[in-house]
């Protein structure tokens, strides 16, 4: 789909590029020829994944840390630099979720989602974007879901954090334009990766699985390469003049859930045949 130098002498930070969507990101990155900066609590994760990468001919830096602390993202950009020279783009991919009814959420399982996913996403942005100032030019983008803004039921630490990165992504689209630095965000709709569904299908649903996917108009859930795509487009100079967008990659779900006639695919073509004929008669 691409030229294979799309993303040439780009450094891009990737949060949570170990393991899931973010390692496919990183790694599509990566082969379109820029530098990658991998981050993650786990080590050892991360490793395995710069071997995998490494062996693929991709530049590679592995920051293991914690988005929450300010400390290691400093160090993680200090690395960065050091390595590549500047950070060019930032992906704040990284993130904490769970199921759980709202009323059973204790105070601190509330705030680890809202500092991971909102704290995290704001160390990053801010400590990355003096130097993209610095360097007057800058690629933010950060992965949202389509819950930032109808909001979800059992997921309510997740929704408001990611409704508040996707404020932010808005409103420093604006205010950072003028140092050329862009802002936008990816909206998922479901994508099978562990992290998520390990935590997010409680064990014994697994039916839960049909029912998530029936509700696609497209009936199938997301592949990763679809999201690979947009990521490298919107990563790339090709898209310039794109600022302060979410795109949305859900198969068309969550306009699906809020469409008003949604149900009626439930109705049988004969039936419809039958209307047809009846009005015809009169
Ligand atoms: C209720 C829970 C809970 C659960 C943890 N807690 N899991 N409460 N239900 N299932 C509570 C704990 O009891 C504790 O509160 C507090 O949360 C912190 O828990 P820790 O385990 O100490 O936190 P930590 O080790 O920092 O781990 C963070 C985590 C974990 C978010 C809980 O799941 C994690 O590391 N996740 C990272 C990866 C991830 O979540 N990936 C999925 C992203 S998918 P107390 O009061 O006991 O101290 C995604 C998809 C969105 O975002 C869209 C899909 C369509
Ligand atoms: P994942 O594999 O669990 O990815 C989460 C990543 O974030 C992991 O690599 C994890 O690594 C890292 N991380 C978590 N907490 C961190 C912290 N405090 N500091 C640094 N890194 C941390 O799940 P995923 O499905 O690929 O999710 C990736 C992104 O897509 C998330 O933003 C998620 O909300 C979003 N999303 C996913 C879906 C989906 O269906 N999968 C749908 C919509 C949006 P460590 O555990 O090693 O720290």
């Amino acid at each position: 789909m691409f030229e294979k130098n799309l993303l040439n002498g780009q450094t891009i930070v990737i949060t949570g590029g170990g393991t899931g969507l973010g390692k496919s990101m990183s790694r599509r990155f990566g082969e379109l020829g820029a530098n990658i900066v991998i981050s993650g609590r786990r080590k050892e994760k991360l490793e395995e994944t710069a071997d995998e990468f490494s062996k693929l001919g991709i530049n590679v830096l592995t920051c293991p840390g914690d988005v929450r602390k300010l400390e290691d993202v400093e160090l993680m950009t200090s690395q960065a630099i050091d390595k590549f020279g500047k950070i060019d783009g930032l992906l704040n991919n990284a993130a904490g979720n769970f199921i759980s009814p709202t009323e059973m959420l204790s105070p601190n399982a509330f705030k680890v989602v809202i500092d991971i996913v909102l704290m995290g996403t704001w160390n990053c942005t801010s400590t990355i974007g003096k130097e993209m100032i610095k360097n007057k030019k800058g690629n933010v983008l950060s992965i949202v879901t389509t819950y930032a803004w109808t909001g979800s039921p059992y997921v309510v630490p997740s929704a408001a954090a990611k409704a508040g990165v996707l404020a932010m992504t808005r409103s420093l689209a604006v205010e950072w334009g003028k140092y050329n630095i862009r802002f936008n965000a990816i909206a998922p709709g479901p994508f099978p990766t562990k992290g998520a569904w390990s935590r997010l299908m409680p064990p014994g649903f697994e039916d839960f699985e049909d029912g998530m996917k029936n509700k696609i108009p497209m009936k199938r859930f997301g592949e990763r390469h679809e999201l690979e795509n947009l990521a490298s487009y919107l990563m790339s100079d090709g898209s310039a003049y794109i600022n302060g967008e979410v795109v949305t990659i859900d198969g068309g779900e969550w306009l699906a859930g809020a469409a008003e006639f949604s149900e009626m695919d439930k109705i049988p073509d004969s039936l419809w045949k039958a209307m047809a004929a009846r009005r015809k008669k009169k």
